[in-house]
């Protein structure tokens, strides 16, 4: 419900088993959307989540001067001739991907005006190696009264090495060299499945792009992109929290709409931590008979262990057999929701950018609040495996990269109920 806060009650003890299906990534469908201001005419996207991001972005783009709606799982976008570079409107502070807007737009319009975004409080968020890609391409950039703002008479094609494979420095490069003159090579580019999906979108569009999947892209500009019709690819992180949430109540869960490939170690980590995983082309089956054990984890750029994952591996870890070490390497401020696991009776340690996790037996229910989408998945696991009902506070969080989540949850055999606040 709009406006209306809301929290979740989750009955811990049930064992999940079923079937369900994951739609498209929401890292995936928003950059997806804003790629589409590449091209004049109507740009119509498939499998779309429904969820809350997705609305923010339709007001972005509207805010653009393009028409755009999104119907279901349908999301389509007119973008005319002429659009606003000025993105410096409230919609993009909702959200940190609307940063995403920034390539296109400087490609676009020679001038991007994007409005520093909000997002999540996971850590420090810095935009420097999206300038600098866009600053040797031949743009100016500068950080003024809260915007971040791009210009180029001409944007030309460079060469562009990351200090880190960075996933949205990748995006913006890309989406801003696809219409600049020239060639640009970006070295040690981000790899992440929705990188490749955005690639072969940019592809479908009429752009020159090689090399996506692997730390080197290639993109040759071209004067002109146009309109495509394209599937947004499955949310891994999503499939991946199923996946967890299986394990972590001994249940039996099979996941399609996602290539299993996507999640290949995460999947591996399951396998070591005692699980059972069958795989098929476009899904996966995860059973866990036994409590399961302890396993260390490292969060890293894909193929690493996504840092998107780590809230369900510490919550896994936490009522596994043993001792885990949980290393975040991306995002310095994800261990807050190490505290609120504490509350439900984790036994976890912070030392530094490790996390030490000794295994319960059973979590002890408590009310706890998220503090990132991700973390307040989390928490909704954790409290599968608690000894009476979880109050998971704050889960508009949760509601932003989750379709679905508890009509899921339920149908899987959990019992969780959405509740407003008093
Ligand atoms: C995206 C995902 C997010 C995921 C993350 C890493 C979206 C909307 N979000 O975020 O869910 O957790 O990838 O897989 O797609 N950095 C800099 N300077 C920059 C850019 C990044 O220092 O200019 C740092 C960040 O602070 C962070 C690390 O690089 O420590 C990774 O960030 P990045 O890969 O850019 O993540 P996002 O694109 O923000």
């Amino acid at each position: 419900m709009v406006g209306v806060k809301e929290h979740f009650l989750v009955t811990g003890g049930a064992r999940l088993e079923g079937s369900v299906s994951v739609v498209g990534a929401k890292n995936s469908v928003l950059k997806l959307m804003s790629a589409a201001l590449l091209a004049e005419g109507t740009t119509v996207l498939h499998n779309c989540p429904q969820i809350s991001d997705v609305t923010y972005m339709v007001k972005v783009l509207e805010g653009l001067g393009c028409t755009a709606r999104a119907d279901g799982e349908r999301v389509e976008i007119t973008v005319p001739e002429v659009i606003s570079p000025d993105a410096d409107i409230d919609a993009v502070r909702q959200f940190r991907a609307s940063v995403c807007v920034l390539g296109p737009l400087t490609a676009r319009c020679h001038r991007a005006v994007v409005a520093l975004p909000g997002g999540d409080a996971i850590g420090n968020r810095p935009l420097d190696m999206h300038q600098s890609g866009l600053e040797k391409m031949g743009a100016a950039t500068r950080i003024e009264h809260g915007c971040v703002v791009a210009e180029a008479e001409e944007l030309h094609g460079a060469q562009i090495n990351l200090d880190f494979p960075s996933v949205g420095a990748t995006e913006n490069i890309l989406t801003a060299a696809v219409l600049a003159d020239g060639t640009t090579v970006l070295d040690n580019a981000a790899r992440e499945p929705e990188i490749v999906d955005l690639c072969h979108m940019l592809r479908e569009m009429g752009a020159q792009i090689e090399g996506e999947g692997s730390s080197t892209i290639t993109v040759t500009g071209v004067k002109k992109l146009h309109p495509v019709e394209h599937r947004v690819v499955g949310d891994r992180i999503v499939a991946g929290t199923w996946a967890y949430a299986a394990a972590m109540t001994r249940g039996d869960v099979t996941v399609g709409g996602i290539d299993p490939a996507h999640l290949h170690l995460v999947l591996e980590k399951l396998r070591s931590a005692g699980a059972g995983v069958e795989t098929y082309p476009t899904g996966f089956r995860v059973t866990q008979e036994r409590r399961a054990t302890a396993v260390d984890y490292q969060t890293l750029p894909f193929p690493g262990f996504p840092t998107d994952l780590q809230p369900m591996a510490i919550a896994l870890c936490s009522v596994s057999q043993g001792m885990s070490v949980i290393t975040e390497n991306i995002f310095e401020s994800r261990f807050r929701f190490v505290d609120e696991m504490t509350r439900l009776g984790a036994d976890a340690t912070i030392d530094g950018h490790h996390v030490v996790v000794r295994g319960r037996e059973q979590l002890s229910y408590a009310p706890v609040w998220s503090s990132d989408i991700r973390a307040g998945a989390g928490l909704v696991l954790a409290g599968l495996c608690a000894d009476g009902v979880t109050r998971v506070n704050d889960v508009h969080h949760i509601d932003r990269g989750y379709p679905g989540f508890v009509e899921d949850l339920c149908r899987l055999g959990a019992r969780v109920e959405r509740v407003a606040d008093e």
